[in-house]
């Protein structure tokens, strides 16, 4: 996978070079799934300091994340979380985050990371139902597009006032300047961008990081 900054790998890879710091767990997760397909799929490393820092900024213990896939999302998080931190992390298939769990367990963190197997609208309105409102102080949304107004609305139910949630794929690669691209994922991401951005339940940052990242903090 090529990693570039405005066209830039060289740029890349300086960023990576002077903000994510060794860690032989992370490399190798992100290294064996590259060899899957849907390689694409994983966030690239750059995206790592930013969550990890995130976790850190609202001293997180309790992380609902939306899309695992190989898990290396959650390994970055739960790598920053304290001792007892907990991420509940949500996927629709276990093929893939079973890639990542020899890599959760070397790493010594696999007991911060609940798995939950299942279409994610229907795990978050369990954790909703379970823990109730304001239980979380960060969550992470990267699933399957057409469902993330629904995420959205649901991880900030889950939020407690000043917790963040960082929302994904945010610039789809640019296809969120054309206007003839209608199919639904592009449709999806520019009315949650839109939404979002009048939302006055929170406070908004949008960062040219990976596709795009909007890190939306509640009120
Ligand atoms: C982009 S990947 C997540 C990548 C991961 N956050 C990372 O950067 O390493 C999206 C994941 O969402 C999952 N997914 C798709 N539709 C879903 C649904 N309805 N409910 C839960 N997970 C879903 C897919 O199985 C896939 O693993």
């Amino acid at each position: 996978m090529k990693y570039e900054i405005s066209g830039n790998t060289d740029l890349y890879e300086y960023l990576v070079a002077h903000s994510c710091r060794p860690n032989e767990h992370l490399e190798g997760l992100h290294k064996e799934t590259m060899k899957h397909q849907g390689a694409g799929m994983c966030s690239p490393p750059a995206s790592i300091p930013l969550l990890q820092m995130l976790v850190k900024l609202t001293a997180a213990t309790r992380i609902v994340e939306v899309g695992v896939f190989t898990g290396y999302t959650s390994l970055g998080m739960a790598l920053a979380l304290p001792e007892g931190g907990t991420i509940d992390a949500c996927d629709i298939s276990s093929q893939y985050p079973a890639v990542g769990e020899p890599y959760w367990k070397a790493a010594g963190i696999e007991d911060k990371i609940k798995l939950h197997i299942g279409a994610a609208n229907d795990t978050l309105v369990e954790l909703l139902a379970a823990q109730g409102e304001g239980a979380f102080d960060m969550g992470f949304i990267d699933a399957d597009k057409s469902n993330y107004n629904a995420y959205y609305e649901l991880v900030l139910k889950l939020l407690r006032p000043g917790g963040v949630v960082v929302v994904d794929n945010v610039l789809w690669g640019g296809s969120v300047l054309e206007p003839n691209k209608t199919d639904d994922d592009t449709q999806a991401i520019k009315l949650i961008n839109e939404k979002i951005f009048k939302d006055d339940r929170v406070d908004i940052c949008m960062l040219p990081v990976s596709d795009g990242v909007t890190i939306a903090r509640k009120r």
